[in-house]
């Protein structure tokens, strides 16, 4: 092991960036060219537009360790709240245990607070980020099913018009992204997306990991677009397919599970799906699929308190009547109006938290095409 000094800065340029993607690529993705593996899973990460996001440390003239930032905007029911998704932590292993992704990461979580931006999404949930403050926050229901329950799932759905799934070619799937991206746009807790970031969305992540095998479905009803899928297989569990994204109509995506199953010759489909919904409840019950409620992926870290309350006011405010004992002047004056201030963790919770406490605002799914 090394106990050098380090410094601690911020990618400037190409350069910088193929420095620090040797080595990610040797941690992460061994078996893989310099300019594939993580460059090509993330390009919006390494893009040189980002650059001064990859915060890295360096000794002896080479980086040893590095955390990746990208900015992006969260829509939670119409209000806009910006994040920072963290990803891509690494330290190479000579340099292991000596805190140095501690102190990158302190270094990124100050700079971005001085930012205002409220919150970081963190992809992992190691000690080292909880240990920073990072906490699990929002729930989801995962649903894992044989094909024989699918196709079951499929006949009670029948009526809603003859539901055509067309696998999109690799070398035609970017071409998709305009006319699926007004179904993205429909759910109500998102990521703001342009279509241009969704047409390079398919064609990284899993879709070009080596060991997977991802793929795109569009669904149709009579010739009109309802909807789409993105699942995937890899090489250790060919048995099961896992969807990583969906969006439309939820009846007509869940009765184009079977036909996707089959399209992979698979025997399992696991998809996230709503943690409550009436509908949803009676319809699994009825068929015996059980779901099972499962945190989002990744950890959350409260970077700016003030900026949080503020981008949800609109909806802390609309809430705040049903939802006891919330207000903003809790929070951002506590200590002049004489209340105990509340940590990072239990704002995060008192907002996000689904109790009759809570003001229970949705999270937003982290494992779809956005994770970093
Ligand atoms: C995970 C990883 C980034 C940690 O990097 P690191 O520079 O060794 O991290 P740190 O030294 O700051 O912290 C590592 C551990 O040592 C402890 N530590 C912190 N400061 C320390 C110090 N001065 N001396 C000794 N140990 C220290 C930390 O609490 C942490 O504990 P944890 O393992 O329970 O989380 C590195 O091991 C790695 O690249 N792993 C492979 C890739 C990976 O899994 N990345 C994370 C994806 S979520």
């Amino acid at each position: 092991m090394h106990q050098s000094a380090y410094r601690i800065s911020r990618a400037q340029n190409p350069h910088d960036i193929a420095r620090l993607l040797k080595m990610l690529n040797a941690v992460y993705r061994p078996r893989a060219m310099p300019s594939q593996g993580m460059a090509l899973e993330f390009p919006h990460l390494f893009d040189v537009r980002n650059a001064h996001n990859l915060f890295f440390a360096e000794a002896d003239g080479n980086p040893i360790s590095m955390v990746g930032v990208y900015p992006q905007k969260v829509i939670i029911q119409g209000a806009e709240l910006p994040v920072a998704s963290i990803g891509c932590v690494c330290t190479t292993p000579d340099y292991e245990n000596q805190g140095i992704a501690t102190s990158i990461l302190n270094a990124v979580f100050d700079n971005l607070s001085r930012q205002q931006i409220p919150l970081a999404l963190i992809s992992g949930e190691r000690g080292l980020y909880q240990r920073l403050g990072a906490v699990a926050i929002g729930s989801l229901r995962q649903v894992t099913a044989p094909a024989d329950l699918l196709r079951n799932l499929g006949g009670h759905l029948q009526g809603l018009g003859t539901l055509i799934v067309t696998e999109a070619s690799p070398s035609q799937r970017a071409e998709w992204a305009s006319s699926l991206i007004p179904f993205y746009w429909e759910k109500s807790t998102r990521f703001r997306r342009s279509t241009a970031h969704m047409k390079t969305l398919l064609q990284a992540l899993w879709f070009v990991r080596e060991g997977y095998d991802q793929r795109l479905f569009a669904l149709s009803v009579e010739g009109r677009p309802v909807g789409y899928v993105v699942a995937y297989r890899s090489n250790r569990h060919p048995d099961q397919v896992a969807v990583m994204e969906w969006a439309g109509s939820l009846p007509l995506v869940l009765g184009g599970l079977f036909p996707i199953l089959d399209l992979f010759h698979s025997e399992t489909l696991m998809i996230n799906l709503p943690a409550a919904d009436p509908w949803l409840d009676s319809l699994l019950t009825a068929l015996g699929i059980l779901g099972r409620e499962v945190a989002v992926q990744g950890t959350v870290r409260v970077l700016n308190k003030e900026a949080l309350v503020t981008a949800l006011d609109p909806l802390i405010q609309e809430r705040h009547q049903n939802a006891i004992a919330f207000n903003q002047a809790f929070i951002m004056s506590s200590s002049k109006n004489g209340h105990q201030e509340l940590s990072s963790q239990e704002i995060l919770s008192r907002i996000f938290g689904q109790t009759a406490e809570d003001v229970g605002i949705p999270f937003p799914w982290t494992d779809d095409l956005n994770y970093i």
